[in-house]
C-alpha cells in the first residue's frame, strides 16, 4: 500500500469539479447565479463553440474587491454565508463557495472585477498569485475558456457543441425566467440570440416561451400567506408529448422536485390525458427556512419541512386558476381576444340572436337544464326583424349582455354546433363539450348523492361470468352511484335504475364498459383508485353521440351549460371542446376592407 497523503488543491477541485462542472452549461449556471447574486441589474453572456471553447459573463454587479480575488477563486471561500444559521435560512443562489475554485481547476479562468468606490478594476488568471490592473467600468467579468483542457478523459464526455450550445441556451432561460427584472443578453459564435429588457414576469415569459403559450396559457397568482403560487401554466390544448417547457421556480430557484411534478400533474389529471404534458412557468415563494436547498451541490433539487402543505397547496392553486378558464373568460379575456377587438361590428349593441327554431316541438327527451333553457328561449325570442338582445339575465353574464357562446345556428355534419355570438362564429365539437360538462355534473354520482331515475322497464343484457361476478361484488358501491343492477337469469344483468344525469345513454354499452373498470378492484377502495376512469366512462357513455340530430333549443342548452362549467374549454381528453371565427378574422379569410 501506497502512503496516506492529503490531496493537492488542485486536484481536490478537480474532484470537486465533477459534481459541480458537468458541461459548460453548468459552468454557466454557477457564473450566472454568482453574478445574480452580485445584485447585477445587467448580465451579457457570450459563449463560443457551444461554450466548450469560452464562456464569458459580465455583470454590473457590486464586484470583488482586489485583496478578495485570490479568496474568490479558493474553495470554500464565500461571502454569502458564515455559520450554519445562514445556512437554514440562505436567500442567495449559491453559498457553498466551491464553483470558482472547480471551475478553475479544469479549464483556463480569469476574472476582473471593479468593486464599488475602486478607481479601476484587477484581473486575476486563476494560477496566479497577484492581479494585475484592467479596464472595466462597473462590475466583473468571468472568463472560462478551454473547459476540460486539462482533463481529457472527461473532455471526451462532451457531446457536439450544438448539444452543449443548447444546454446553455437552457440554463439562461432559466435564470431570465426566474430575473425578469434584469436586463440579460445571450450570444453565440458572436451572433446575439437573445436580447431581453428588463420587464415584469408576464412579458419575460413571453419573450422566453413564445407567443402561442402565451395565448394558450392561463396567468397564475394565488396567495395564501406564508405561500404564494405566480405565473403561467398551458390550457391542455397547448399539451407537449414531452416534459419540456416545464418551469417551476422555488423562491426564485429552479428547481426538478418530485413532489411539486406530482402536485401539477394531479392539477391536470382532469383534463389533460395521461400521456400529454403541460407546459408552465411557476413560482413558489415561502419562507426560505420552509425549504432546504442543500440536498445537492448544485441545488436543483429542494426538500420541504412542510411536503403536504406544500404539495396541496401547489395543486388547489393550479387548478383554481385553470378551471377559471370557463368558456365565457376565455372569450372575453384571452390576449388573442383582446387583439381582435378592432372590429366595430363587434359591440353587442350592434348583434342579434339568431332566428328562433322553426319547430321548438321536441320530440327528444330534455334533461331539467335543457328544459329550463328551452322556457327561457321561447319566452326571451325577440320580435320579428326587431334584432334585440333577450333582456333576461344569463349565467355569467350581466343583465342584457349575449352570452358569451352566443346562440345556435345549426348542426354541421352531426358533429358540429354552429353557433353566433357577439364576436362572430362559434364553432362546438358537441360530443366533447357535452361529455366534458357531464364529467363535471358527474362528480356528485361518486360523491354518493346522485338523483336517480328509475327505468320503467329494466335494461336487460347479456354478460361474462366476470361482469355477473363483479356486479354481485360491487352491488353496493353500483348501489351507491344510482345504479341498481342484479341478476335475471344465467349470464344476464338487469339494470333498474341510473343516475338521473345519464337517463339517455345506452345502459348495456354503459355497464359492459363500467363493469370493467370495477373489475378486480376491492369494493372499499373502487371509488378512490379509480374515481377519474369511472368519470370518464359514465361521461363518455352518457353524452351525445355525434350524428344524432340535435334541437336548437337543445343546443343552445349545451351551450349555456358549457358556460357555467368550470373547463368547459377542454375534454376529458384534453382537446379543445369548441373554437371561434371573430367577424375581423372573417373578414380577413374573404380579403374585405383591404
Ligand atoms: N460576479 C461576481 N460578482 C461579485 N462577487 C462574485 C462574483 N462571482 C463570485 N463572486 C465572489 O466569489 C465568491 C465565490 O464564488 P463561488 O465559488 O461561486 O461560491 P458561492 O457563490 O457559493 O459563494 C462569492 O461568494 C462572491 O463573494
Ligand atoms: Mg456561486
Amino acid at each position: 500500500m501506497p502512503s496516506i497523503r492529503p490531496l493537492p488543491d488542485l486536484l481536490i477541485n478537480q474532484i470537486a469539479a465533477g459534481e459541480v462542472v458537468e458541461r459548460p452549461a453548468s459552468v454557466l449556471k454557477e457564473v450566472l447565479e454568482n453574478a445574480v447574486d452580485a445584485g447585477a441589474r445587467s448580465i451579457q453572456v457570450a459563449l463560443d463553440q457551444g461554450g466548450v471553447r469560452r464562456i464569458r459573463v459580465e455583470d454590473d454587479g457590486c464586484g470583488i474587491e482586489r485583496d478578495e480575488l485570490p479568496l474568490a477563486l479558493a474553495r470554500h471561500a464565500t461571502s454569502k454565508i458564515a455559520q450554519l444559521e445562514d445556512l437554514e435560512r440562505v436567500t442567495t443562489m449559491g453559498f457553498r463557495g466551491e464553483a470558482l475554485a472547480a471551475i478553475a481547476g479544469v479549464s483556463r479562468m480569469s476574472v476582473t472585477s471593479r468593486a464599488s468606490g475602486a478607481s479601476h478594476a484587477w484581473k486575476l488568471d486563476a494560477g496566479q498569485a497577484q492581479a494585475s490592473p484592467a479596464a472595466l467600468a462597473q462590475g466583473t467579468v468571468v472568463e472560462v475558456a478551454d473547459l476540460y483542457f486539462n482533463t481529457p478523459a472527461r473532455r471526451k464526455f462532451l457531446k457536439t457543441d450544438a448539444t452543449e450550445y443548447a444546454h446553455c441556451d437552457e440554463m439562461f432561460r432559466r435564470v431570465a425566467l426566474a430575473r425578469p427584472d434584469l436586463a440579460m443578453q445571450l450570444a453565440h459564435n458572436g451572433r446575439v440570440i437573445h436580447r431581453l429588457p428588463p420587464g415584469d414576469p408576464e412579458r419575460r415569459i413571453r419573450a422566453l416561451m413564445g407567443d402561442d403559450f402565451f395565448a394558450e396559457s392561463r396567468s397564475v397568482d394565488v396567495d395564501a400567506g406564508p405561500l404564494r403560487l405566480s405565473g403561467r401554466a398551458s390550457l391542455p390544448a397547448y399539451s407537449r408529448a414531452g416534459r419540456d417547457a416545464q418551469y417551476f421556480f422555488v423562491n426564485g430557484r429552479f428547481v426538478r422536485d418530485k413532489l411539486l411534478a406530482h402536485a401539477v400533474r394531479e392539477a391536470y389529471a382532469d383534463i389533460l390525458h395521461g400521456s400529454r404534458h403541460p407546459a408552465f412557468v411557476l413560482f413558489l415563494e415561502l419562507d426560505p427556512a420552509g425549504v432546504d436547498v442543500n440536498v445537492h451541490p448544485a441545488k436543483i433539487e429542494v426538500r420541504f419541512r412542510e411536503g403536504r402543505a406544500v404539495h396541496q397547496f401547489v395543486r388547489h392553486a393550479l387548478q383554481r386558476a385553470l378551471a377559471e378558464s370557463g368558456a365565457g373568460q376565455a372569450l372575453g379575456g384571452s390576449p388573442a381576444a383582446e387583439g381582435r377587438q378592432d372590429s366595430a361590428r363587434s359591440s353587442a349593441t350592434t348583434w342579434a340572436p339568431p332566428p328562433a327554431p322553426l319547430s321548438s316541438q321536441s320530440r327528444l327527451a330534455m334533461e331539467p337544464a335543457s328544459r329550463a333553457y328551452f322556457e327561457f328561449a321561447t319566452a326571451a325570442r325577440p320580435a320579428e326583424g326587431r334584432g334585440m338582445v333577450p333582456a333576461v339575465p344569463l349565467p355569467d353574464s350581466a343583465p342584457g349582455e349575449a352570452p358569451p357562446l352566443g346562440y345556435a345556428l345549426a348542426q354541421l355534419h352531426g358533429v358540429y354546433v354552429l353557433a353566433q355570438n357577439a364576436d362572430g362564429l362559434v364553432l362546438v365539437d358537441m360530443h366533447a363539450a357535452h361529455e366534458r360538462i357531464l364529467y363535471e355534473k358527474l362528480k356528485h354520482v361518486l360523491d354518493g348523492s346522485p338523483a336517480v331515475q328509475r327505468l320503467l322497464i329494466p335494461a336487460v343484457f347479456s354478460a361474462s361470468p366476470r361482469e355477473m361476478a363483479t356486479a354481485e361484488s360491487q352491488a353496493e358501491t353500483l348501489l351507491g352511484m344510482g345504479f341498481e343492477v342484479s341478476a335475471a337469469g344465467p349470464g344476464e344483468l338487469a339494470v333498474r335504475s341510473v343516475p338521473a344525469l345519464l337517463a339517455r345513454a345506452q345502459v348495456a354499452d354503459l355497464m359492459h364498459a363500467l363493469l370493467e373498470e370495477l373489475h378486480d378492484f376491492p369494493a372499499s377502495e373502487v371509488i378512490t383508485a379509480r374515481r377519474n376512469e369511472l368519470l370518464a366512462t359514465m361521461a363518455c357513455h352518457g353524452a351525445v353521440r355525434a350524428h344524432r340530430q340535435l334541437t336548437l333549443p337543445e343546443m343552445n342548452a349545451l351551450l349555456r351549460d358549457m358556460e357555467a362549467t368550470e373547463r368547459a374549454d377542454q375534454c376529458n381528453h384534453g382537446r379543445p371542446t369548441w373554437t371561434r371565427f371573430t367577424l375581423a378574422e372573417l373578414d380577413r379569410f374573404f380579403l374585405r376592407g383591404q
